[in-house]
């Protein structure tokens, strides 16, 4: 099937970074990171890097990436060719790597991993209570002063997580919250995405087809296959980009053929009648 799309763009929260409304992640699985840890085997390295250059000849700008994934080097080779100052690129520094000399070690390493000369978004990938958050804001705003990081960023903050961190970044503000977001899982609407709404935080939605199980789920609804055309990943992916300006969700496709699809999510929208009915369709769906 042929998707003509034309990208949209949002400012990042209080970046002045014009994002595409959909990025693209790079967590694949378990088994993908032992390989490439043990063996520097990266298991359909190609198919995958195919697939995220798709995504940016198509206009995605934004890439997810950290550390921990094992997909810095892929996301380099990905992105060779474009111009650097057009896209964004986002990684993480992994819990253990907190204490102050952790994380600029680290960062160097995602740097030459990346390839870069600096990250766009430097995200703390999840809290760690036993380091106290100021110590790794103050690494992360020095990698800041020196040209290496632009942005900072949380992932998996609760809100008074992201409250506290925003306490203890001396200088430069907290940009984005990456958590989980989707049809099915619909916690941070509660308190985090109000918030972020209200102070212009962006929110990384991550999973945003539930790890693909919606994909499934939603083609068992009777509304989603009345909205003519459109796929249950464009479904799930377009409910999130029109739920909030601070959403961009992160998809993850190993595929140039589901990157394509995935980006036939921009360029219209649910009514709000349809997006009332699947919402309640899944409820029951789940209720059962
Ligand atoms: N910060 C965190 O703690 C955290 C946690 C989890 C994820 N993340 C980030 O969020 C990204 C996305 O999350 P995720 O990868 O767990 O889940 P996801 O994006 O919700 O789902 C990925 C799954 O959906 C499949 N898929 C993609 N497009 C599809 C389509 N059009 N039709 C049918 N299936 C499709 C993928 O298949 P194929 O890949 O086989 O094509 C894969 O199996 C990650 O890659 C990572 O960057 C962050």
């Amino acid at each position: 099937m042929d998707y003509i799309t034309i990208m949209e763009y949002r400012e990042f929260g209080k970046t002045s970074f014009k994002a595409s409304v959909i990025g693209m992640g790079t967590y694949y699985d378990p088994s993908f990171i032992i390989l490439a840890r043990l063996f520097h085997h990266y298991k359909d390295k190609d198919l995958k890097i195919s697939a995220l250059r798709k995504g940016l000849e198509l206009g995605i700008n934004m890439i997810d990436t950290a550390e921990i994934y094992e997909t810095e080097k892929l996301v380099s080779e990905a992105i060779r060719g474009f111009k650097r100052d057009e896209l964004f690129i986002a990684t993480k520094v992994w819990p253990t790597h907190l204490h102050y000399d952790g994380v600029l070690k680290a960062a160097e390493r995602s740097l030459k991993r990346l390839g870069c000369s600096y990250i766009d978004l430097y995200q703390i990938h999840f809290p760690n209570p036993l380091i106290p958050l100021e110590e790794t804001l103050r690494a992360m705003n020095r990698l800041v002063d020196e040209g290496k990081v632009r942005y900072l960023g949380v992932s998996n903050f609760s809100l008074e997580q992201l409250k506290r961190a925003q306490e203890a970044s001396p200088k430069y503000e907290i940009v984005s919250n990456q958590v989980e977001y989707n049809l099915l899982d619909r916690r941070i609407e509660k308190d985090l995405l109000p918030y972020c709404e209200r102070n212009n935080i962006a929110i990384l939605a991550y999973r945003p087809l539930a790890h693909g199980k919606l994909t499934r789920v939603l083609r068992k609804l009777k509304t989603s296959s009345r909205v003519e055309g459109k796929t249950p990943a464009q479904i799930a992916l377009n409910w999130l980009i029109n739920r909030s300006r601070v959403v961009f969700p992160i998809p993850r496709a190993s595929k140039p053929e589901r990157i394509v699809e995935n980006i036939g999510a921009v360029g219209w929208s649910l009514n709000g009648y349809d997006c009332k009915t699947i919402e309640e369709e899944l409820k029951d769906l789940t209720r059962k």
